[in-house]
C-alpha cells in the first residue's frame, strides 16, 4: 500500500483568525520567513495557507478563471507558491464548494475542475474547501436534502483533485455545516453531524467540524469558550481519526494574549497534541515571545502529535474540575497523558497510574514497573516506581484552565 496523503497531522500557518480579510502578499512572505529563522518550519509548521478574500468579485468573463486580487497579491499565486516552495513550504488555498466562498467572493460551485486545475497550474499543495452558501439561501435550517447535497459536492470536488496528476491535500470544511451550533444548540449536535462523517474522509484528509475558533479582537473577552467547545466536539470524534484522516478542531491561536492567558494558550496546544489535530497557527508570528516559540516547537509535544499511529488521546477519566486524557504512541514503551484543569481556581489533581491504560482500563497498566515522567511544558521530571498503579498517581498544581503534559516512558520492569 502506498503512504496516504498527510500520513500525520498536517501543521502550518493560516492567516484568518488573526487577520481576516487583512492578508497580502507580504504577510505570507514575512511570516514564512520569520518561520524559517525562528525554527517553526523546521519542527514541522510546513503548510502555509491563504485562506478567503483572495480573489476579486468576479470570474475572468472569458476563460471563467478565479481572478487574483493583485492590490493585495502583485505578483500573483504562482509567485508566491514558488516564494514558499523555495523555502521549503507547500502551499495552500482556500475556496469554497457553493456560490461564494463564506467572504461573498466567487465560489467553485460549477466549476470544480477548472478551478482545481488553476490550482495545480499554481503549484498549490493543499486546498481547505469551505462550505457557505452551498444552499442559495443561507437561513435554510437543515433540511432532508441537505446531507445528500454536502456528500455530493464534496465527493464531486474531490474527484477533481484526484484527476490531477499533483497531489493536493484535501481539507473539508462540510461537517461544521451540521455541527448545529450557529443555531445556539450549544454542545447538541446537528442531525446529520455523525452521517456527514461517516463518508467525509472517504475524500479528504481533515474536516473542520465545529464553529470557528475566535478570531483575534482586541475586546477584551475571553477565548477560552471557544477553545473549550472545539475541543469537547472533537473529543466525540476519535474514531473517525487515522493517518490520512484528521478531524479539524480549528487553529492554534497562541499569540492572542488578549482572548487567552498564557496557560489557557498552552493549555488549547497541549490538548491539539494529544488530541494528535491538525496544529495550524493562525497568529502574528513575529510577535511571538519566546516562551511561546518554545512550546510550539518542543520536540517531544510535536513527536506526541505527530505520531505515525495518528491515534487520537482519549478521555481516560472526567469529572466536574478535570480531564485526563491519554495517548498511546508507536513506541510501546512511551505514552502521552494529558490533564486538564477545567475549573477558574488553582487545582491539585491527582491521577492513579491505573487511569492511564491505553485501553482505559485499569489492568493495563502493569504493576510493578519504574516510570520517567516527564511534564513537557515545565521539562520537569521525576522517577517513579509503580508496584501497584491503584496506588501510585501523578500529582499536579494547576493554574486555571492549564493543562499538564506528560510522557511517560517505562524504564524497567520490577517483576
Ligand atoms: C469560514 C471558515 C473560516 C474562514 C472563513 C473565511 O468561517 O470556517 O475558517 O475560512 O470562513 O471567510
Amino acid at each position: 500500500t502506498t503512504q496516504p496523503l498527510s500520513p500525520t497531522p498536517p501543521m502550518g500557518f493560516n492567516n484568518w483568525a488573526r487577520y481576516e480579510c487583512n492578508l497580502d502578499q507580504q504577510l505570507f512572505t514575512e511570516t514564512a520567513d520569520w518561520m524559517v529563522n525562528h525554527g517553526l518550519l523546521k519542527a514541522g509548521y510546513d503548510t502555509v495557507t491563504v485562506d478567503d478574500c483572495w480573489m476579486t468579485m468576479d470570474r475572468d468573463p472569458a476563460t471563467r478563471n478565479l481572478v487574483v486580487n493583485t492590490t493585495l497579491f502583485p505578483q500573483g499565486m504562482l509567485w508566491l507558491g514558488k516564494y514558499l516552495h523555495d523555502r521549503g513550504f507547500k502551499f495552500g488555498i482556500y475556496q469554497d464548494a457553493g456560490y461564494q466562498t463564506c467572504g461573498g467572493y466567487p465560489g467553485s460551485l460549477g466549476h470544480y475542475e477548472l478551478d482545481v486545475a488553476q490550482f495545480a497550474s499554481w503549484e498549490v499543495d493543499y486546498i481547505k474547501l469551505d462550505g457557505c452558501y452551498v444552499n442559495r439561501n443561507e437561513s435554510l435550517p437543515e433540511s432532508p436534502t441537505l446531507e445528500p447535497t454536502f456528500r455530493q459536492l464534496y465527493e464531486g470536488f474531490g474527484h477533481a483533485i484526484q484527476s490531477q496528476a499533483r497531489p493536493m491535500v484535501y481539507s473539508e470544511s462540510a461537517p461544521a455545516y451540521f455541527a448545529g451550533l450557529s443555531a445556539g444548540t450549544g454542545d447538541r449536535v446537528g442531525r446529520d453531524w455523525y452521517k456527514v462523517h461517516t463518508w467525509i474522509g472517504q475524500y479528504g484528509q481533515l474536516w473542520r467540524h465545529s464553529t470557528d475558533i475566535s478570531v483575534y479582537k482586541k475586546d477584551g473577552k475571553s477565548r477560552w469558550p471557544s477553545v473549550m467547545t472545539n475541543y469537547r466536539f472533537n473529543i466525540r470524534l476519535a474514531r473517525f481519526q487515522k493517518p490520512g484522516n484528521w478531524n479539524d478542531p480549528d487553529f492554534i491561536i497562541t499569540g492572542d494574549d488578549e482572548g487567552l492567558t498564557i496557560e489557557e494558550q498552552k493549555s488549547q496546544f497541549g490538548l491539539w497534541s494529544i488530541m494528535a489535530s491538525p496544529l495550524i497557527l493562525s497568529t502574528d508570528v513575529k510577535n511571538l515571545r519566546l516562551e511561546q516559540v518554545t512550546y510550539l516547537t518542543n520536540p517531544d509535544i510535536i513527536a506526541i502529535n505527530q505520531d505515525p499511529l495518528g491515534i487520537q488521546g482519549r478521555i481516560a477519566w472526567r469529572n466536574e474540575e478535570s480531564d485526563i486524557l491519554v495517548k498511546p504512541l508507536q513506541n510501546v514503551s512511551i505514552r502521552a497523558a494529558a490533564v486538564l484543569n477545567k475549573r477558574n481556581v488553582v487545582s491539585t489533581i491527582s491521577v492513579p497510574f491505573s487511569r492511564l491504560g491505553y485501553t482505559f482500563q485499569p489492568t493495563d497498566v502493569p504493576a510493578g514497573c519504574e516510570y520517567l515522567v516527564r511534564e513537557l511544558f515545565s521539562q520537569s521530571e521525576e522517577v517513579l516506581k509503580v508496584l501497584n498503579p491503584r496506588n501510585e498517581s501523578i500529582t499536579s498544581i494547576l493554574r486555571p484552565h492549564a493543562t499538564a503534559l506528560f510522557k511517560i516512558t517505562t524504564l524497567t520492569n520490577l517483576a
